[in-house]
C-alpha cells in the first residue's frame, strides 16, 4: 500500500522550478514555499552559497584522529574530503579526489597512513595532500612520461582552510570566511564551550542514516520547540521538555543562522502537567514509568544553566547534550529530497567506567532509532513526502507572529523565521510585492 503510493507520486513542475522563477510569497516572514525544499536548482545554489561558500563546516573531532597519520573520510557539503593529522601535529582537510583522473582515492572511513596512494595509477600524496610521487614520471627508457614542465607542487589535492577549537575541526573553501570564533559569534562560542571546555574527548560510537528530507528541515526541527512538547512523548512524560520549563530558544544576533534550544529539566523524574496543558498534548500519557530509572539520572558536570542544549551551527552541525549524553551530528546534503546524518557520540577521556556506562545507556535517546531521534526522523520524512506529492505549496510559520530570533516560549517559530531571513538574503531570492 505504502509502496504503491510512493511510486505513483505526482509530477508537479511547481515543486522543481528553475531558480529564476523562485519568488518568495509576499508575507515572506510567515511563509515558506515548498520549492525551498524540493527544487534541484535551489539545492545547487545552496551548495555553492553555503557549503562551498563563506561557511565553516564541521568535519571531525580531533579525538578521531589523535596520532600522526590518523585520518578519516568526511564531507563538506556533498563533497568528499579527507581529514588527516600530519607529522607536525596539524590537521589538514583536502578533497578526496585524485589530482590525476579524479578517483575518490581514500576508501577506508578511518585509519592510519604514512601517505595516501591512489589505487588507479598510484600517484601518492603526503598527509597534507601534497603530490609526492608519480610512477614513471619520466616514462620508460625515455619514452612517454610527463612533460618537463610538470611540477608536482602545482598538482596537489585541493586543500581547504582549517580551524580547530577545543577538539572540533572545521573546514572552509573560502578565503573570505571570517575567523571561526567571529563566524560563530561570542554567545554561541560560550554555549559550545560548555560541552567542549577543552577537555580531551573520547569517541563512544557512530550512527549513520539517510533521511528522506531536505537538509534544512533538520535545522528547522531544532529551532522548533513547538514540536518538542507535542511529538516527543518521552520528553514530556519524563519532564525533559514540557511547555513551561525554564528554556531559551536562541538565534545568533548577527545573522540568525546559528542557534540553540536550552532547557532545564524538572526536578522530579516524572513531569506534573496541568490538566489544561495535558489536554493540549495528545502524546502525554499518565502513569508511564521507566523500568530502569537510572536512565534519567543527571550528573551535574557542565558550566551551564541548561540540562539539555541542542545547538545548530550553520550550515552542517548539530551539537547535542541531553542530560549526560553527548553527540555531534553532521548533516551531509544529498540532493533536495535527501540528507545523510552522521552521528558521533562521545564522552570525556577522564570519564570513569561508570560514567561511560551511564552515557551509553542514556545514548538510547539519540540516533536513528533513539527514543527521541526516531520520532524526528519519521516526522521529517512525512513532511518531505507531503510537499513533494501535493499540489498546494506553502508552509505556514505564524506562531509568535512578527517575532524573529531569540524567544523564551516553546510555542514559537521565531528562530525559523530568522534563519530564513538570512537564507533569503544570501541566496538572493526576491520577495513578491504585496497586493493591496
Ligand atoms: Fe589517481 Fe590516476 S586517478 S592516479
Ligand atoms: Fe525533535
Amino acid at each position: 500500500m505504502y509502496q504503491s503510493q510512493a511510486v505513483i507520486g505526482i509530477t508537479n513542475a511547481d515543486k522543481d522550478p528553475p531558480f529564476e522563477q523562485c519568488v518568495w510569497p509576499a508575507d515572506a516572514l510567515h511563509t515558506i514555499p515548498d520549492w525551498v525544499y524540493t527544487s534541484k536548482a535551489v539545492y545547487d545554489r545552496e551548495i555553492d552559497k553555503f557549503f562551498l561558500g563563506e561557511s565553516w563546516n564541521f568535519v571531525a573531532l580531533e579525538a578521531e584522529i589523535p596520532a600522526t597519520g590518523d585520518y578519516k573520510r568526511g564531507y563538506v557539503g556533498a563533497t568528499p574530503v579527507v581529514i588527516a593529522r600530519a607529522e607536525d601535529g596539524t590537521v589538514s582537510v583536502f578533497e578526496n579526489r585524485c589530482a590525476h583522473r579524479g578517483a575518490e582515492f581514500c576508501r577506508h572511513n578511518q585509519g592510519n597512513a604514512k601517505e595516501f596512494v591512489c589505487p588507479y595509477h598510484q600517484w601518492s600524496y603526503d598527509l597534507k595532500g601534497n603530490l609526492q610521487g608519480i610512477p614513471f614520471k619520466r616514462g620508460v627508457d625515455k619514452v612517454g612520461g610527463m612533460p618537463p614542465s610538470f611540477r608536482n607542487e602545482d598538482h596537489g589535492l585541493r586543500q581547504l582552510r582549517v580551524a580547530t577549537r577545543n577538539g572540533l575541526v572545521f573546514a572552509t573553501y573560502s578565503d573570505r570566511t571570517p575567523p571561526l570564533e567571529e563566524y560563530l559569534t561570542p554567545e554561541i562560542v560560550e554555549q559550545l564551550d560548555s560541552t567542549f571546555p577543552g577537555k580531551k574527548l573520547k569517541v563512544l560510537g557512530y550512527y549513520r542514516n539517510e533521511l528522506p528530507c531536505n537538509w534544512k528541515m533538520y535545522h528547522e526541527n531544532l529551532k522548533d520547540p513547538y514540536h518538542a512538547t507535542l511529538l516527543h512523548s518521552f520528553l514530556v512524560v519524563f519532564g525533559l521538555a514540557v511547555a513551561g520549563v525554564k528554556a531559551l530558544i536562541y538565534a545568533d544576533t548577527v545573522h540568525g543562522r546559528h542557534g540553540f534550544m536550552g532547557s532545564r529539566k524538572t526536578k522530579e523524574k516524572y513531569a506534573s502537567v496541568s490538566d489544561d496543558n495535558k489536554s493540549q498534548m495528545r502524546s502525554f500519557h499518565d502513569h508511564l514509568k521507566l523500568r530502569d530509572e537510572r536512565f534519567l539520572d543527571f550528573v551535574e558536570e557542565f558550566d551551564s544553566p541548561w540540562s539539555a542544549i541542542m545547538m545548530t551551527i550553520w550550515p552542517n552541525m548539530i551539537v547535542q547534550r541531553e542530560l549526560n549524553t553527548l553527540g555531534v551530528r553532521q548533516i551531509i546534503p544529498n540532493g533536495p529530497n535527501s540528507m545523510i546524518m552522521q552521528w558521533t557520540m562521545f564522552g570525556y577521556e577522564d570519564d570513569t567506567p561508570e560514567m561511560t556506562r551511564h552515557r551509553l545507556r542514556q545514548g538510547n535517546l539519540m540516533g536513528p532509532g533513539g527514543f527521541l531521534g526516531v520520532e524526528d526522523n519519521e516526522a521529517l520524512k512525512f513532511v518531505q513526502e507531503g510537499m513533494r506529492r501535493s499540489t498546494t505549496d506553502t508552509n505556514v510559520i505564524q506562531l509568535d507572529a512578527g517575532q524573529t530570533g531569540t524567544t523564551r516560549g516553546f510555542i514559537s517559530e521565531s528562530c525559523i523565521r530568522s534563519m530564513y531571513a538570512y537564507y533569503r538574503e544570501v541566496m538572493g531570492i526576491p520577495v513578491a510585492e504585496a497586493t493591496a
